[in-house]
């Protein structure tokens, strides 16, 4: 099986290219790069006016499967990270029953086999996410997760975080953290400021994911474990990874759309549908993101896809559940909000949403190498279009972003040398 990619404007952020060039994919591997060249017998994709990059590697998506296939299932979730540019996504294990074993790590894998888009199962940190009960690290790193996480439960037991540490250094597994002290933040709706003030609603402060990111920051340097931050949304923790990371701290942290686009002030438009864990904060936050995605504190951009049925959305503010879906929408806001408005060069935004995630999980992908596998997205980076959730492939609808204008459109995604993808 040959491939030709002709005439887009290739960029491979990894190794520093960007230029007119084509890409010849055989056997599922990127077999060369240059001008015009020719493979006799190969398939054509005329990639002129397109750019072609590694395929996205989103290191934080919510497939629901098994446990809650009424919000999302692992072919639709996967369906949904095609049509964003998602070759390589990392499940959650916020499942039921929560991946938390080798088993469930297999089962996750099988489902997604099929698809076309390389799923890692993130292995549970503690026995049912529970808090209670560490897993067994080696068994889950022979499974293949990637890293550790107990995501959407931040853990609460410091000896049980740093002995979870301490394990995870030895097996060189990285740990991702949910940062939100859970006494503080309780199941409230929104940030604690403005807009719960206004709305009469006790709000997650920032101060709660703040010590939580400190905490384990201090942790990381006691145990030499790599932490990587989750979603971070706040000014303030961004410059505490900042100091961590100059102090040579093993820290690593990632954001959102969400949070350099949005401030708590779409609660008051958009209700349910703007409620997110942690939660959309302030105008100062979403300049303190983009101040730290600028300068490479921020090392990658994920979705946090949080698939959740109509019906569930639909309830008052206080009891409806958090999350947002997002695989469908990433790279157009990503493009929208840091490229087209002068804050990162095409290059910084495609490099935080492949090579750099990649590097941070050791996955060997986000990058167009000779002999790398040829995962890839082709997208105009300057199309005009308008958000509409009702031609999501997720079975989730719900995003915050519904009738909004963006620039830049996926148009195929290939993942090891298929076309798993094709706008229209
Ligand atoms: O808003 C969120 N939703 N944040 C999380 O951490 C979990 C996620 C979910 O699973 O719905």
């Amino acid at each position: 099986m040959r491939l030709l990619i002709q005439g887009g404007r290739v960029l491979d952020p990894a190794h520093g290219v960007d230029g007119r060039l084509d890409v010849l994919i055989e056997n599922g591997k990127i077999a060369r790069t240059g001008e015009n060249l020719s493979a006799e017998g190969a398939e054509i994709l005329d990639a002129a006016g397109l750019a072609a990059a590694p395929g996205l590697v989103d290191l934080h998506v919510h497939l629901r499967e098994p446990g809650f296939e009424a919000k999302e299932t692992v072919a639709t979730g996967c369906a949904a990270a095609a049509r964003g540019g998602v070759t390589t996504l990392v499940a959650m294990p916020n499942t039921r029953p929560a991946t938390d074993c080798p088993e469930l790590v297999k089962l996750v894998r099988e489902k997604a086999a099929a698809t076309g888009v390389n799923v890692l199962p993130a292995g549970a940190v503690t026995v049912g996410q529970k808090g209670e009960r560490l897993t067994d690290f080696e068994a889950l790193r022979e499974a293949g997760v990637p890293a550790l996480t107990d995501d959407g439960v931040p853990i609460q037991n410091l000896a049980l975080l740093r002995q979870a540490m301490r394990e995870a250094a030895s097996l060189g597994l990285p740990l991702l953290d949910h940062c939100e002290d859970r006494d503080m933040v309780q199941n409230y709706a929104v940030n604690e400021g403005a807009v719960s003030r206004r709305l009469g609603l006790s709000g997650r402060p920032a101060v709660a994911e703040e010590l939580q990111i400190m905490r384990d920051v201090m942790l990381a340097e006691d145990t030499g474990a790599h932490v990587h931050i989750c979603h971070i949304s706040t000014s303030k923790g961004v410059d505490i990874v900042r100091r961590a990371k100059a102090r040579g701290i093993r820290v690593t942290c990632e954001t959102c759309p969400q949070y350099f686009t949005l401030t708590e002030e779409e609660v008051l438009r958009q209700g349910a549908m703007a409620r997110v864990n942690p939660p959309l904060r302030t105008q100062a936050d979403v300049d303190g993101i983009r101040a730290g995605l600028a300068d490479g504190t921020i090392d990658a951009i994920v979705t946090d896809h949080a698939p959740h049925t109509a019906q569930e959305k639909a309830r008052p503010l206080p009891d409806a559940p958090s999350g947002m879906v997002g695989l469908e929408t990433s790279l157009a806001l990503a493009l929208t909000g840091l490229y087209h408005s002068g804050v990162l060069s095409l290059n910084r935004v495609l490099a935080l949403m492949t090579s750099s995630p990649a590097a941070l999980l050791g996955l060997g992908k986000g990058t167009l190498a000779l002999g790398a596998d040829a995962d890839l997205v082709l997208f105009d980076p300057n199309e005009a279009w308008t958000i509409d959730r009702e031609r999501f492939a997720s079975k989730g609808r719900n995003t915050p972003f519904h009738g909004r204008s963006v620039r830049g459109k996926v148009k195929y995604t290939i993942s090891r040398g298929n076309i798993i993808y094709q706008e229209g």
